[in-house]
């Protein structure tokens, strides 16, 4: 039986979350990015790729997001509609795309996965793109208007483009639909096996399938395509960073447990949240088992060694404040995860994160490859918006000229 996960909402209740710092840590020791399984230490990039990364993969394979299976069937890319629209102040192409997952082993299930690519008209060439992980327009007509430029069009100022991912048009956003989706074509509508793929690492997978379309676009600079999402999306994004090494960097924005939080935390949302009826297909099913009979200090790997996947490449992590958004993605979690991924960065030739414990709110620590920065807001990436901008500036830079 699983333990129950910690209630957010009651504060009186006996398995209310802990938002009490100094009984956040349950851990004596983190799993050691730079040690092999056999004991033995890794001293040089080399072992890093051939062994050490390895194992790591393995594991989060194995015990927390599930394989992407090696039958996994092809996905064709048709343009469905081009149009020529204006963004803020700037001409905008705009191609809205379906992938279709060849279904011909399991004809019941459809999977078209949606997609829209923005792009400078006027661009001389190639752009970078920055793809969003999105809750779709419905969602965002809910959500009260961030002021200033959209992220879109921030994007934009840069000569860039955007792009926008629905993932429930790969994965279903519920347990239920596990049967169906890209999982359950694979699966030919039968149940998951426990080390399958879960919806996290699915979406993971849809936005590597965008990623290919964006190697046919002469419009986009492949090389040079950032991943963002908030929340249960900024998890998918930082997946999708970790396991692709063709995306050039992320913006992950509070992402908490099951993305950059150090799972061994007791503060806000725990493993038990994620083991449970609402959460646990986002997940391998292996997975479970630390919230009963095993504990989350039982996990062979955590959320730092997710980070280290992403090493020598750029990463920002963010989230809002704990008066406003509240403690449940937990900052410092995610912090500290992006501090313990620093030896793996080091050992690459880059910085991790500049800073080594909470900075101030609105304060970002930009300068090393792992970025950190808590805005003042709520559950939104919006104010951080500027700040990653700065930073990937850094790395993608302006438009490639051609000709
Ligand atoms: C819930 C869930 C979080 C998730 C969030 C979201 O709060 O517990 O893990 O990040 O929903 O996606 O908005």
């Amino acid at each position: 039986s699983l333990r129950p996960g910690a209630n957010g909402m009651d504060p009186k209740a006996p398995n209310a979350a802990n938002y009490d710092e100094s009984n956040a840590t349950t851990y004596e020791t983190l799993p050691d990015p730079l040690l092999l399984l056999g004991g033995e230490r890794v001293t040089t990039a080399s072992a890093w790729w051939e062994r050490r990364r390895p194992e790591i993969v393995e594991l989060f394979d194995r015990e927390v997001y599930g394989r992407v299976p090696k039958n996994v069937p092809k996905v064709r890319w048709e343009v469905t509609g081009t149009t020529r629209e204006t963004k803020g102040a700037t001409p905008v192409v705009t191609k809205r795309l379906l992938g279709h997952v060849d279904n011909s082993s399991y004809p019941h299930v459809k999977v078209a996965i949606e997609l829209t690519l923005s792009t400078p008209a006027e661009a001389k060439g190639p752009v970078p793109v920055i793809m969003e992980l999105s809750f779709g327009r419905t969602f965002a007509r809910r959500m009260p208007a961030e002021p200033g430029p959209s992220w879109q069009e921030q994007v934009l100022a840069r000569g860039w483009g955007y792009a926008s991912l629905v993932p429930t048009s790969v994965q279903a956003d519920n347990g239920g639909g596990l049967t169906e989706g890209i999982i359950g074509i694979v699966n030919r509508g039968r149940p998951r096996s426990l080390d399958d793929w879960g919806a996290l690492r699915a979406w993971a997978w849809g936005a590597s399938r965008a990623l290919d379309y964006f190697e046919t676009d002469a419009s986009v600079d492949a090389k040079r395509v950032g991943v963002e999402g908030l929340s249960r999306y900024g998890k998918a994004a930082l997946v999708a960073m970790a396991y692709d090494s063709r995306f050039a960097i992320a913006h992950v924005a509070s992402s908490g447990a099951g993305g950059a939080k150090l799972l061994r935390r007791d503060f806000g949302e725990r493993v038990e949240n994620l083991a449970s009826s609402g959460e646990y297909h986002w997940m391998a099913g292996n997975f479970l088992k630390y919230a009963g009979p095993l504990t989350p200090n039982d996990l062979p790997v955590d959320a730092h060694e997710l980070v280290a996947l992403c090493a020598p490449r750029p990463l920002f992590v963010g989230c809002g404040s704990l008066e406003v958004e509240g403690g449940w993605v937990d900052a410092k979690g995610m912090l500290l995860a992006a501090v313990h991924a620093g030896p793996v960065y080091r050992l690459l030739g880059k910085k991790g994160l500049e800073a080594s414990d909470l900075p101030p709110i609105e304060t970002p620590s930009i300068a090393g490859e792992v970025a950190f920065r808590q805005h003042a807001g709520g559950h939104t990436a919006g104010p951080n918006w500027p700040a990653f901008l700065t930073f990937a500036s850094r790395y993608l830079g302006p438009p490639q000229k051609t000709g």
